[in-house]
């Protein structure tokens, strides 16, 4: 939810470089960043001697920016600042975008997430006769700084004052023209992590914004001000009290963040899934195949004696969430409860601290989970996330962390996290099955071999992948699509409908297949499209003839039945009109073969409208704000 970038270089000061460098390691950071909201673009740049500062911004995708800079050059710079945006307030217009400028235009502003108290601060600083050209609460915040610098003198004192003044969520970077090597950045629930280079430094929302150029990464806490210049980083907090930031080395490189010869970041996630399980289940054992959880630093005699826990997420998320809910249940004999972060805090949840709070969330920072995970650790529980970006909010905020282990991912449909989230939640299962007695360790060493044959299927599925693609191409005119499934494969449904909606701006639905005669039936008449996901002839759960006779039931009333069924399950044959074939795995295992051909096929639907796969409209990919 808006891509933030900042750049400054000793290299470029001294001009032994072409001194274009700032605003191309910006634009490329920007580039890396667009995943996180792509309604407008900006950048802004200083130099010694310029009396205002250089900036360029344009509605639309960054390439349309790129276009306006093609058109009329930038000067030569030796700071930068760059945002991409996710409208909050004010629309998505050229006048709305980022950069915001004040002091006669000496000092520029970006801003990621929401001031709440815009209202008041604008109408105050409207009364001393400030005059405002856009409908965004971040020009409040410049003009802001901008009276805070005139009576401070010094930018980062400026930022730190304006910043105690502020409510809300907010991200904000500064360039004066005063400072022409210095960018200031403020963090206050919402990310903000530092690159460190030689003779250089660097700002991002994320490490994608500057890991083309390094990988030595610093992370800041909550209410912090940044100030970096080519050779030092400085840390304060909001009463102005020094502080440390925490370094760490970027276990990715840039070519994970490159799509790599696919035809959008959302092919090549979804073939990075093997992976994803295979490094999700990586180096998790001990040298007796014992699961061994070694991030999870809560106690164990406290992980005995939790008698329930809640996972709380939102979208893809919460759909892993509630898969695992019935694999936890099922080995640990534990209540759990799956609830979207964003009711959670507001429903007065019964929460004490024999609750654990596992929080899932692939970029760490969605705003709701945040919130969710602050509330339940409040009201005395502890909270485990499980995360998949490194250096986020959520995990700094949490009692533990198990991080997924997908890489980077760029779509904003997500994939490779979903599978990820499932994997790494079965292994705390299974680990929390092993502490509690509730499963013999040959018992957990048959789940581990199972999970382990998983990366295998899922490339298998991938494989199978063409057959989805030509049955996606030949529904083109679909405006309808329904999802059923039973048990475990009832959050696949969701999500599979989740991942039709967001891509091809599709109505769809995911429902409990169960459900079906207590009224979403009535939707059913002729050419309906119904994906019915079959369970296992062999499932233990007793539901496979059932789900076979919901196929039977919304082929009588004429819809046309996209079946996903287990290799060498004829009995689905007769009812479907499209069968796509996943291999044979325990009831458990299936959602992570299931859930891919309806990621292909939403990718493949989209590409035949001719949609934008990786930027869906309307949406970004880290939610950070409520
Ligand atoms: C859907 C999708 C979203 C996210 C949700 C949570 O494809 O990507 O529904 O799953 O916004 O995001 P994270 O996992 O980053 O907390």
């Amino acid at each position: 939810m808006c891509g933030i970038v900042g750049y400054t270089g000793r290299q470029a000061a001294a001009a032994v470089e072409p001194s274009t460098r700032p605003l191309e390691v910006v634009m490329e950071g920007l580039r890396r960043l667009e995943y996180r909201g792509y309604d407008s673009a900006g950048v802004a740049l200083v130099a010694p001697g310029f009396d205002q500062v250089a900036w360029a911004k344009k509605s639309g995708k960054l390439s349309n920016l790129a276009a306006v800079i093609d058109a009329s050059p930038l000067p030569d710079a030796t700071a930068a600042i760059g945002h991409t945006r996710w409208a909050t307030h004010g629309g998505p217009t050229d006048l709305n975008a980022h950069p915001h400028l004040a002091d006669d235009g000496r000092l520029a502003v970006i801003h990621n997430g929401i001031i709440e108290n815009f209202a008041e601060l604008k109408a105050e600083l409207l009364d001393q006769g400030v005059t405002f050209l856009s409908e965004t609460d971040t020009e409040v915040a410049a003009q802001l700084l901008a009276r805070n610098y005139r009576s401070a003198g010094n930018l980062t004192e400026a930022m730190r004052i304006t910043a105690t003044m502020l409510r809300g969520t907010f991200t904000l970077l500064a360039v004066h023209t005063d400072n022409p090597h210095t960018v200031v950045g403020a963090r206050h629930d919402s990310p903000l992590v530092v690159g460190i280079g030689e003779g250089e430094n660097f700002l991002g929302s994320d490490v994608a914004a500057f890991i083309a150029y390094t990988k030595e990464a610093m992370e800041l806490a909550q209410d912090q001000i940044v100030t970096i210049t080519p050779d030092s980083i400085d840390i304060i907090d909001f009463t102005g009290a020094r502080a440390e930031g925490k370094r760490y080395t970027v276990d990715w490189d840039a070519n994970a963040a490159e799509k790599g010869g696919f035809s959008s970041f959302m092919d090549k996630e979804i073939h990075d899934q093997p992976q994803a399980v295979a490094d999700t289940l990586r180096g998790r054992t001990d040298a007796s195949g014992h699961i061994q959880l070694d991030e999870i630093r809560i106690d164990e005699a406290l992980l005995r004696s939790v008698d329930k826990i809640i996972v709380i997420a939102c979208g893809t998320a919460a759909y892993a969430g509630q898969v695992a809910k019935y694999a936890i249940e099922h080995w640990c004999r534990i209540p759990v409860e799956v609830e979207l972060a964003h009711e959670f805090r507001y429903r007065d949840p019964i929460v004490d601290a024999q609750t654990l709070v596992v929080a899932i969330s692939q970029s760490g920072e969605t705003m709701d989970t945040l919130m969710a995970v602050r509330h339940a650790r409040e009201q005395g529980a502890k909270v485990l996330s499980i995360v998949n970006a490194h250096g986020s909010t959520i995990p700094r905020e949490s009692d533990a962390v198990l991080y997924t282990h997908a890489g980077p991912e760029i779509a904003v449909a997500s994939t490779k996290a979903f599978l990820a989230q499932i994997t790494a939640a079965y292994l705390l299962g299974m680990y929390l099955a092993q502490l509690r007695g509730n499963k013999f360790s040959d018992e957990i060493d048959a789940l581990l071999r199972e999970l382990r044959a998983i990366p295998e299927k899922v490339e298998t599925v991938i494989q199978r992948g063409e057959y989805v693609k030509a049955t996606a191409r030949s529904m083109k005119q679909a405006t309808s699509v329904l999802f059923l499934g039973r048990h475990v494969s009832y959050p696949v449904a969701m999500e599979g409908a989740l991942k039709l909606k967001e891509l091809a701006y599709i109505h769809a639905e995911g429902f409990a297949a169960g459900e079906l005669k207590h009224g979403p039936i009535a939707l059913i008449d002729e050419g309906q499209p119904v994906f019915v996901i079959v369970p296992s002839p062999r499932s233990r759960t007793g539901l496979h003839s059932k789900v076979v006779s919901n196929i039977q039931e919304v082929r009588a009333r004429g819809a046309k039945t996209f079946v996903i069924a287990e290799d060498g399950d004829d009995t689905v044959v007769p009812y479907a009109d499209e069968i796509f074939w996943i291999p044979q795995a325990p009831t458990l295992m299936q959602p992570l073969l299931a859930a891919i051909p309806l990621q292909i096929f939403a990718m493949e639907l989209a590409t035949v409208k001719g949609l934008d796969v990786d930027q869906p409209r309307n949406l970004a990919k880290s939610v950070t704000v409520e």
